[in-house]
């Protein structure tokens, strides 16, 4: 559906937020990573499902992650263990800190499914290394497109080091959906940025 020109409403408790559709083509050129990570990755073959959303809820609850909170522990794991999606984790100073998703269900393609760091990770360089792997084991597999979505709700440097990454944006997209932070699955206190409106506010 193409959304009017203007304003559209959007119901009290949801949440909404402009999404960035970005792709590449072709394998882009490496960027230069820190010299001395104190990082490690790790390829996770068969993730526990408490494993996985232990370390989902840590990166993402601060940007309002939550579809794969919700899903029953059988279906996320057949998802995470699929042998068509790789689940990496980036661990520093012995604790997990950082996920990658790659989902090559589609043939031909590969979806950045997740990817992000915990808040205090952020700005030293981890991410720059956990984008170079995602790129090397993503065209390491027959595939003709690499892509992402990222979202206004989603860390604010978040587009621009995709785009700095290689990819180029070629859609945009209103999503909306439930605020987690009222069905349960966030607390209310998480993404400050994106206050909470509730039925009866003025
Ligand atoms: C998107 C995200 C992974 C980017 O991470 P980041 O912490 O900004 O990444 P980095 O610190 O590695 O990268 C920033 C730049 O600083 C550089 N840098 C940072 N610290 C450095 C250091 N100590 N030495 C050398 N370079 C360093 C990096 O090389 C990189 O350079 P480049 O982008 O010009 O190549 C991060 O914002 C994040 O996890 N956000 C939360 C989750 C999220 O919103 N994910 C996206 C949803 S789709």
């Amino acid at each position: 559906m193409i959304l009017p020109d203007g304003y559209s409403d959007v119901a009290a408790g949801k949440v909404a937020s402009v999404v960035t559709c970005l792709e590449m083509r072709a394998r882009p050129p490496r960027r230069a990573e820190r010299p001395d990570p104190p990082f490690t990755l790790r390829r996770v073959p068969v993730p526990e499902a408490a494993w996985y959303r232990d370390l989902y809820a840590r990166v993402g609850t601060e940007w309002l992650w939550f579809s794969r909170l919700r899903m029953p522990v059988a279906e996320l794991e057949a998802v995470i263990r699929h042998p068509d999606v790789e689940v990496y984790a980036l661990s520093a100073g012995g604790r997990d800190e950082g996920l990658l998703e790659l989902d090559f269900r589609d043939p031909g393609e590969c979806e950045l499914a997740f990817f992000g760091l915990t808040t205090p990770l952020l700005g030293q360089g981890a991410g720059r290394l956990l984008m170079n792997r995602a790129i090397d084991a993503a065209w390491a597999r027959p595939i003709r497109r690499l892509w992402v979505h990222t979202c206004t709700i989603d860390h604010p440097g978040a587009l621009a080091f995709y785009r700095r990454s290689g990819f180029v944006p070629y859609a945009r997209r209103i999503e909306i959906a439930d605020d987690p932070r009222l069905t349960g699955l966030a607390p209310r206190e998480a993404a400050p940025h994106v206050p909470i409106i509730e039925a009866g506010d003025p």
